[in-house]
């Protein structure tokens, strides 16, 4: 998708669709009065019918049968103008770029809102265009439309800036989604260290990679442990990101990389299996992200953090009853093999611990109890530090990501104790989420640390108005609003 502006008269250019907003109960703008006009009153006479009146979530499309330039018309509601912030901005443009056909090339998208609003409009846009074509034989590249954005006011250097920002992090988004949406036989633990790799190549960034023997050299027998029932070998991979003047403070960003999840001995029934490819999905986050940030680079000292693995059933599979000591010399006893992201995790946390950070921000596909909970759409955030907890949160509003904080319950915490070592892996049947907070909480010493169990909406199984079914990339947006715009 290209992207440029124009402030040519949109009633003499042509193109293939014209998009427009409407506010609630505003009048139509002097360009789409005038090209009524030409369309005979179409356009309000189906109004009235509807009685739309510029509802948030509600798009028209009007042939237009040669009547104007443009051949076709399409009129987003944007709901009341004072509710009417980045967050619902990103969402309805996202919605209106699923009204695009595929034969559309030349897309005009008129702009008549306040130019803070550009990056988010933009964003919204990429996003909707988003497909995951590579495995369909003998279709084309994707969608690839040429989008003009037509407005007067916006400068040229307000429009470089916010389309460049904007650009980079949907491509961090679109990243994301195509690592969650790669099958597992592809996307393996050491394919996702190649990936990283060369994000780093790219953007100029450091990067570490262990394989299995350094990881259980090193004393990551958590991750070494989920790993050994499988024939795939585990990577740990760390990336840094150094800004150029000195940074004020440091922040680790740890993503769940399980590339697949059979549940290991404690096995999973197949109907939830399927889908577990995506149990990546927290790595991906960071992956995107440090692609972002290579990019946007932010004035603070950014590490990105994965424990990557396959939880398979092999014969040297690790057992419920075994008992291992984790990288920060804590013993933990397995109850369940299925609850494996959380003794990969450790490790990741601990080794985040010991490089000092002043902050660790963990994204997880965790637990089914999050989705059970809050439903498909929301994230589950939980951590030792409110005020960390809080910033996470007002960016994930910004943006438009849902993210809802669960308590670390003091009760609860007691369920992790094990008889025979100092924790377990599980607690009890009840509020799953939390018991694995309050694992991962072993972990990170006094660092402030906010975990975020993206179980839910890192993938769906039914595209929705924003997202498309799979992999959603759910969280980089909110991660780089946090990394970068934060005070
Ligand atoms: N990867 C799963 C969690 C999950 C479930 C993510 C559904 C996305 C959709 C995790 O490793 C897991 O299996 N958790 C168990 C924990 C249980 C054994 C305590 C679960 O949620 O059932
Ligand atoms: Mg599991
Ligand atoms: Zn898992």
């Amino acid at each position: 998708m290209k992207i440029h502006l124009s402030k040519n008269n949109i009633h003499k250019t042509k193109s293939d669709l014209l998009v427009f907003t409407l506010f609630a109960n505003e009048q139509l703008s002097i360009d789409l009065k005038k090209i009524d006009k030409n369309l005979n009153g179409t356009i309000i006479k189906t109004f009235k019918e509807n009685k739309f009146k510029g509802q948030y979530g509600k798009v028209y499309r009007f042939n237009t049968h040669g009547l104007v330039t443009s051949k076709s018309i399409v009129i987003i509601g944007l709901g009341d103008k004072k509710e009417f912030k980045s967050n619902r901005c990103y969402r309805a443009f996202a919605a209106a770029t699923k009204e695009i056909k595929s034969g559309e090339k030349d897309v005009g998208f008129v702009f008549e809102l306040n130019s803070t609003l550009m990056s988010s409009s933009i964003e919204g846009l990429f996003q909707g265009s988003y497909q995951f074509n590579k495995y369909k034989t003998g279709e084309n590249a994707k969608t690839n439309f040429e989008l003009t954005i037509f407005s007067k006011s916006i400068s040229d250097r307000t429009f470089s800036r916010e389309s460049r920002k904007a650009i980079i992090i949907s491509k961090a988004v679109h990243l994301a989604r195509d690592i969650v949406n790669e099958p597992p036989v592809y996307l393996t633990p050491a394919k996702l260290a190649e990936i990283s790799e060369a994000v780093a190549i790219e953007g100029n960034l450091a990067i570490k990679v262990l394989g299995k023997d350094e990881i259980k050299s090193a004393g990551m027998n958590g991750l070494y442990s989920v790993s050994r029932g499988s024939t795939q070998p585990p990577r740990f991979i760390h990336f840094t990101y150094t800004p150029k003047d000195k940074s004020k403070k440091t922040v680790a960003i740890v993503g769940k990389g399980v590339t697949f999840d059979s549940g290991g001995l404690c096995l999973k029934p197949a109907g939830s299996m399927l889908t577990m490819k995506m149990d990546m999905a927290g790595s991906a986050v960071v992956v995107g992200a440090m692609k972002a940030i290579a990019d946007l680079k932010p004035k603070y000292k950014i590490h990105g953090i994965i424990p990557a693995t396959e939880n398979m059933t092999g014969g040297d599979a690790y057992k419920p009853d075994d008992v291992l000591y984790a990288l920060n010399g804590k013993s933990v006893e397995i109850i369940n093999t299925d609850a494996e992201g959380r003794i990969a995790l450790s490790d990741a946390l601990s080794y985040a611990v010991n490089l000092g950070v002043d902050e660790i921000i963990d994204l997880a596909t965790l637990t089914g109890a999050c989705i059970v909970g809050l439903g498909s759409y929301t994230a589950g955030v939980m951590g030792n530090n409110e005020k960390l907890i809080n910033s996470i949160l007002k960016c994930s509003e910004n943006v438009g990501e849902k993210m809802w904080q669960l308590p670390l319950d003091d009760e609860l915490r007691k369920e992790i104790n094990s008889n025979i070592a100092d924790i377990k892996n599980v607690g009890s049947k009840w509020g799953g989420a939390i018991t694995a907070a309050l694992f991962l909480e072993n972990f990170v010493s006094d660092t402030p640390w906010t975990h975020i169990d993206i179980a839910g909406p890192a993938f769906l199984e039914k595209s929705n108005d924003v997202y498309p079914a799979g992999g959603t990339g759910f969280a980089v947006r909110t991660l780089i609003n946090y990394l970068t715009d934060n005070k």
